[in-house]
């Protein structure tokens, strides 16, 4: 977590944080799911996801419309044809702990009123790490393929999919009329290696692991490319079938491979946790020596009758759990420890690793988080090491080997100054992380600050991607934010770079233009102030309306025994942290500097005036399920433009509450306490002033 995520955990109001956890699955699940590139691990991910129920469970009145847990990965990418799954393809919870186990076959136990002696046979199978798909046979014949998508509709991969050896055109023996067979697609070691050695050899880019591989594979609009790459299948589910003639996944399994489908093998069928326990062990420890990736183990309740009474929660079986491994670890040399500066300026400590081959992946970086984490696990300079990867990216260290240690291992001093910018780095007192105090002049610090300055909630700038930030500033076009006003100047040089082309920079030209406008509260938040969110921003553009206002008080604010001090920190939810890292931002000279040349390129809007005068000023309104004519940020901003609170969660002083498609317990909510409820209609006639 970074320490801006950290801050936010404690400064933002449960509801906002649920958006923002949902938002961020969101964004996870799309890279995952439709990008095959992800950019966290898969326990970051699970993290991520953790935190979320937690919070979610404590707040089930908060939860948003988006909410991820009753989405599975993300909606199918362009391009293939749509398919809509009659039986959904869902997901499974996850478990990593024994006792998770234990809780998972006692909570099966109790749903089922089964006594204490009564066994539950549960089917144990690998958890291979490729992509689902699904497989339709009409009267024996494969008629169609599909991947996931977002459990509700795939893509239609019919081509791709009859590529597959492993994957039979006609089922053996005896089969249902119409029958859909569901599995995973993925790549073997061996087939993966040799597919990348190829692609080096033509100078293509490498896949990072087989699961990347083997989706990017499925997903190609040419099945002719699909079909030279060697996927394989194992089957594992149904999803629709006409006829049934056995009862449980154990008797499935015999089916399928009697079809002509290979399985996911070994499996066990266990009698007791026990057995569970002991499969998923020796499983683990097997793990190296199988030909395909594994992320776990799956237990399934063998009984189909069971797993019907048992049924779903929301996108998961309550019959079925994954019992995932623990992350994979090797141990190497730390050579040296570098240290990584972002934009607030926190300075990262970074291990630079002897390559080592974690779990399939080469690592030779690891993060080591702060200062206190390299004393508190005692890691010096030229140590052996213990590396740990869980899933695909930023490996960890997790101990030093000190029966290993050499007495030339050496203690590793923080460093004091910026590597950077060679400014002071400071650390705050009660605080983990040492900052450069170099501020804008801090080349690692601008072109983060620069990224953020035109971010999506920030000036809302598109076509500036971090490359082409960085780029801008290497090139010397943009070295502070009034730079990109003035990149006009250049546009003709631009135009001729190589790689951007003359309509992609027209485009970001006009981009640029159409915000030389800019709302006061994205204006303080573009800033990138220190522990100034998104939140304290709009506070603060509401509380002193115009920039100019605003920003007197935070020079004055520097006086803590002054007014100006009293007025902000007197400001609810504005605590003294937050007044002094404002007051910090306008004391440093080369801040003000920035500031009047920004100001000599773009206008801040003030904050919204006459809104007070509106028949809604002062009211509070809940939005809650999927609104069709506008989108959740239209209708908060449209609802604050009016004068009126925004809140997410219903309580009784909460005067309007307005109802999306699939709106949850909310509803309930404010039917219990009478708060008046609109659909999207009369939310957009109350808007207009009408009577509703
Ligand atoms: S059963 C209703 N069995 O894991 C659940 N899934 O994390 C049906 N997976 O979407 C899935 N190996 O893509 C099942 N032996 C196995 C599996 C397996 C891998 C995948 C599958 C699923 C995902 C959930």
């Amino acid at each position: 977590m970074t320490k801006k995520e950290q801050l936010s955990l404690f400064s933002e109001d449960p509801a906002a944080l649920l958006q923002k956890l949902a938002k961020d699955i969101a964004h996870h699940d799309r890279l995952y799911h439709q990008k095959d590139a992800p950019e966290i691990s898969d326990a970051a991910y699970d993290a991520l996801r953790a935190r979320y129920k937690a919070l979610a469970k404590a707040h089930p009145d908060l939860v948003p419309a988006d909410d991820p847990d009753a989405r599975v990965g993300a909606a199918p990418l362009g391009g293939f044809r749509k398919v809509r799954h009659k039986v959904p393809m869902l997901s499974l919870n996850n478990a990593f702990t024994d006792e998770d186990i234990i809780d998972f076959v006692e909570r099966i136990r109790k749903f089922l009123n089964l006594k204490e002696t009564d066994k539950i046979p549960m089917m144990a199978e690998p958890k291979i790490d490729g992509l689902s798909a699904t497989l339709l046979y009409e009267k024996g014949k494969l008629v169609a393929g599909a991947t996931r998508g977002d459990g509700q509709t795939g893509e239609n991969v019919t081509d791709n999919i009859k590529t597959i050896k492993s994957i039979p055109h006609k089922l053996n023996g005896t089969f249902p009329d119409r029958l859909e067979v569901r599995g995973e697609i993925f790549m073997t070691h061996k087939d993966f290696s040799k597919l990348n050695a190829q692609r080096e050899k033509d100078d293509e880019p490498l896949f990072a692991n087989p699961r990347n591989a083997a989706a990017g594979s499925v997903r190609q609009l040419d099945s002719t490319i699909t079909a030279a790459r060697p996927l394989a299948f194992f089957a594992y589910a149904l999803g629709e079938v006409s006829h049934m003639t056995w009862n449980s996944q154990s008797g499935l399994r015999k089916k399928l491979a009697n079809w002509g489908f290979t399985l996911n093998e070994p499996s066990a069928l266990c009698e007791t946790t026990k057995d569970m326990l002991a499969y998923h062990h020796k499983l683990e420890e097997k793990r190296h020596e199988m030909d395909f990736d594994m992320d776990g183990v799956v237990y399934k309740v063998d009984l189909f009758a069971w797993q019907e009474r048992l049924g779903f929660v929301s996108r998961a079986p309550r019959w079925a759990l994954a019992h995932k491994f623990a992350a994979e670890k090797a141990q190497t040399k730390l050579n040296d420890i570098l240290i990584q500066v972002g934009r607030t300026g926190a300075m990262t400590p970074v291990a630079d690793l002897e390559p080592v081959t974690v779990g399939g992946v080469v690592v030779s970086r690891a993060t080591l988080h702060n200062e206190d984490e390299i004393k508190r696990k005692d890691i010096r300079i030229g140590d052996e090491v213990i590396v740990q990867r869980a899933g695909d990216v930023i490996p960890q260290i997790v101990e030093v080997v000190l029966s290993k240690r050499k007495k030339t291992a050496s203690v590793y001093e923080f460093p004091t100054h910026c590597p950077i910018c060679h400014s002071l780095a400071l650390r705050e007192e009660g605080m983990a992380v040492r900052r450069c105090t170099g501020g804008l002049i801090c080349p690692a610090q601008i072109v983060e600050r620069l990224c953020h300055f035109v971010s999506r909630d920030a000036l809302n700038i598109d076509g500036f991607g971090e490359q082409r930030v960085r780029t801008l500033w290497e090139e010397g076009f943009v070295k502070t934010p009034a730079d990109i006003f003035l990149l006009h100047e250049h546009e003709e040089t631009l135009s001729e770079r190589k790689g951007w082309g003359a309509l992609s920079v027209r485009n970001l030209l006009d981009a640029i233009e159409a915000h030389r406008t800019v709302p006061l509260d994205r204006f303080i938040f573009a800033l990138g102030i220190r522990q100034v969110g998104e939140a304290t921003a709009r506070l603060l553009a509401r509380h002193y309306k115009t920039f100019e206002a605003w920003r007197k008080a935070m020079i004055a604010a520097h006086d803590e025994d002054g007014e100006a001090w009293q007025e902000l920190t007197g400001i609810d939810q504005v605590g003294p942290l937050v007044a002094r890292d404002l007051a910090a931002f306008f004391a440093e000279p080369h801040n003000e500097k920035i500031l009047d040349d920004l100001l000599n390129q773009i206008t801040v809007r003030p904050a919204q005036q006459g809104a007070q005068n509106t028949a809604l000023a002062g009211n509070t309104i809940v939005f809650t399920g999927s609104l069709t004519t506008m989108g959740r940020r239209e209708a908060k901003t449209r609802a604050e433009s009016l004068g009126m609170t925004v809140s997410g969660s219903v309580s009784k002083k909460t005067d309007y509450v307005v109802l999306g498609e699939d709106a949850g317990s909310k509803e309930k909510k404010a039917k219990e306490l009478g708060v008046k409820i609109l659909n999207e209609n009369q939310w957009i006639s109350l808007t207009e002033g009408k009577k509703i």
